[in-house]
């Protein structure tokens, strides 16, 4: 068997598409949805991350406003700025790009942003009203994989769902995720017993753990739907290349459906993170004053 390959890149473009149609009904209305991202160092890799987003919002019509601060930065000064983020009417979304210097505690950091700003869905009061399933603003990776999952099998209810990976970025949510959507859902992690075994009966796999080709054909089930979440660089024949953490070549013989990387879910974050700011930008537009409330800290 040879696996469809689920185009993220195809996906992403249709989501921008709406998020653009929605930028262009809130001008009409007096609103133009604003996305503050804020850098603290300069780690590589977050570099690339932030220029891509900033680019991408550029593209769909949503302010960005990029803050760079030195690594040296202090939590208290990084805390007075997104206070200030949070007051200001102007700004709809407020993106923290982790890693943080370790100076600065990261959950303080994360706490300090406003819920209804927070459009990385890493603040508490959204963390804990997806686990309630409430509306919330949910984290974009794992959203991301969602609308793919949606796009692949149509309804997800009853289905068997595997996430390899605990993370509070994606493994976690997207276990919150598919429990909404009505899978029964088993989080693997490091200690794990018998993980291999225990992927085979999914019928959906999601691996999010950073471990370059973990998956192989052995760990899934024929016919099985893979999600790979993973990007790692790797060194072979002299030259360096992407892989994700599903062996795309092994697992694509069993799987009926995989994303590749890159072009997988990569594209979906940012997709989702430009609409959970339109989103934003509109329920504050439709309630100033609520939001405003929430920002003060
Ligand atoms: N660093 C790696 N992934 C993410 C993400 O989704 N959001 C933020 N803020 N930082 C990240």
């Amino acid at each position: 068997m040879s696996a469809m390959v689920i185009d993220g890149k195809a996906a992403a473009a249709q989501v921008l598409e709406q998020v653009s149609a929605e930028v262009a009904q809130l001008n009409q209305a007096g609103v133009q949805p604003a996305l503050a991202v804020i850098l603290v160092g300069q780690d590589p890799a977050s570099e690339v991350y932030v220029r891509n987003k900033v680019l991408r919002a550029g593209e769909c019509g949503i302010r960005s406003l990029e803050h760079r601060l030195p690594a040296s930065t202090g939590e208290a000064e990084l805390l007075g700025l997104i206070h200030s983020l949070n007051r200001d009417p102007g700004v709809h979304g407020i993106l923290l790009q982790l890693p943080l210097p370790a100076h600065i505690e990261e959950t303080r950091a994360l706490q300090a942003i406003s819920p209804a700003k927070d459009v990385d869905g890493f603040h508490a009061e959204n963390v804990g009203g997806l686990h309630q399933g409430r509306d919330v603003l949910t984290p974009c990776t794992p959203t991301g994989c969602l609308h793919l999952l949606h796009q692949a099998l149509g309804e997800l209810r009853g289905k068997h769902a595997v996430v390899i990976g605990r993370s509070n970025i994606v493994g976690k949510p997207m276990a919150a995720l598919l429990l909404e959507a009505d899978c029964s859902v088993t989080v693997l992690h490091s200690r794990s017993r018998d993980a291999a075994e225990l992927c085979r009966q999914a019928d959906i796999v999601v691996a999010a753990v950073g471990r370059p080709c973990m998956v192989d054909a052995s760990w899934l089930k024929p016919g099985a739907v893979v999600v790979d979440v993973g990007i790692n660089r790797i060194e072979e024949h002299g030259r360096s290349r992407l892989v994700g953490d599903v062996d795309f070549a092994s697992a694509s013989a069993v799987a009926g459906a995989i994303t590749p990387v890159p072009g997988g879910v990569g594209p979906m974050t940012i997709a989702f993170l430009m609409h959970n700011t339109v989103r934003a930008a509109r329920q504050q537009s439709r309630a100033p004053k609520e939001a405003a409330c929430l920002s003060i800290s």
